[in-house]
C-alpha cells in the first residue's frame, strides 16, 4: 500500500515545492489550499511525477473544510503517513496599538488553529497506519519577535512547542524538501513530530 501525504498551502511556494519533492520520492498526495489554483497544481504534480495526486480547494480554518480532504484520501486508497502543514499567512504590518483584533484572529486562526484542527482530525489515521510524521512550519520570527508583526510572531512561536511533546526521535525522518535559502535561514519546519 502506498504512503499518502497531506500537504496544506500547496498552491503557495513552499507547499508546492514540498509536494513536488514528495511526489518525486514516490508519495501519493492530497494537496490542500484555500486557493482554487491548487487543483491545477495537483494536476501538474501528478503529470510530472506519475504519482496519484489530488488538489483539494478547502479552507482549513473550518472543520467543514475537512470532508473533501477525507474524500480525496479515500480515493487515493493508501495509508496516511504524513501531514505537512505549510499553509500560513503574514499580517498587515503595524505596531500593536494599530492592530485590528480581527487581523490578530485571522492570522492565529490560519497559522495555529487550523493546524490543530488538522492534527486532531488526522492523528488517529496516522496511528492506524502504524505511525507517521507531522511537520509544521514556524519562522525565526517565532523566536525573535518583531514590533510590527506581533500576530505573525505569536502564531509562529505557538507552533514551536505545539508538536514537540509527540516527538519520537528514534524513527524521525529528515525533512525531504530542500527549502529556499531565505527560508532555510529563517528556520523551516522547526517541530518535526512523529506520531506512533
Ligand atoms: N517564505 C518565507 O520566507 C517563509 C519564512 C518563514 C516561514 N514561512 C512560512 O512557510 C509557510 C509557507 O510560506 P510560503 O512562502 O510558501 O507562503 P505562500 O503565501 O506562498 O503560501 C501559503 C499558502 O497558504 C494558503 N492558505 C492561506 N490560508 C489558508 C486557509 N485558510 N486554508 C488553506 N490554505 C490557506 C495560501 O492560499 C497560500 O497558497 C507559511 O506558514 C509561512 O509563514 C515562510
Amino acid at each position: 500500500m502506498t504512503d499518502i501525504g497531506i500537504i496544506t498551502g500547496a498552491a503557495g511556494g513552499i507547499g508546492r515545492a514540498t509536494a513536488e519533492r514528495f511526489a518525486r520520492d514516490g508519495w501519493d498526495l492530497v494537496l490542500v489550499d484555500v486557493a482554487d489554483s491548487v487543483k491545477q497544481v495537483g494536476a501538474e504534480v501528478r503529470k510530472k511525477s506519475g504519482r496519484k495526486v489530488i488538489g483539494v480547494s478547502s479552507d482549513i480554518t473550518r472543520e467543514l473544510g475537512l470532508p473533501p480532504i477525507d474524500t480525496a484520501i479515500m480515493e487515493l486508497g493508501g495509508k496516511l503517513k504524513f501531514l505537512g502543514l505549510t499553509a500560513g499567512v503574514l499580517q498587515k504590518v503595524g505596531p500593536i496599538e494599530h492592530l485590528d483584533l480581527h487581523e490578530w484572529d485571522r492570522v492565529l486562526d490560519i497559522n495555529v488553529r487550523a493546524n490543530l484542527i488538522l492534527m486532531k482530525h488526522y492523528i488517529p489515521a496516522l496511528r492506524a497506519a502504524g505511525g507517521g510524521s507531522i511537520v509544521t512550519v514556524s519562522s525565526w520570527y517565532g523566536r525573535s519577535g518583531h514590533g510590527l508583526f506581533s500576530a505573525y510572531c505569536a502564531s509562529k512561536a505557538a507552533l514551536i512547542p505545539s508538536s514537540s511533546p509527540q516527538r519520537r526521535g528514534a524513527n524521525e525522518r529528515p525533512w525531504p524538501a530542500s527549502p529556499p535559502e531565505s527560508v532555510r535561514a529563517a528556520e523551516i519546519a522547526s517541530p518535526r513530530a512523529l506520531v506512533s
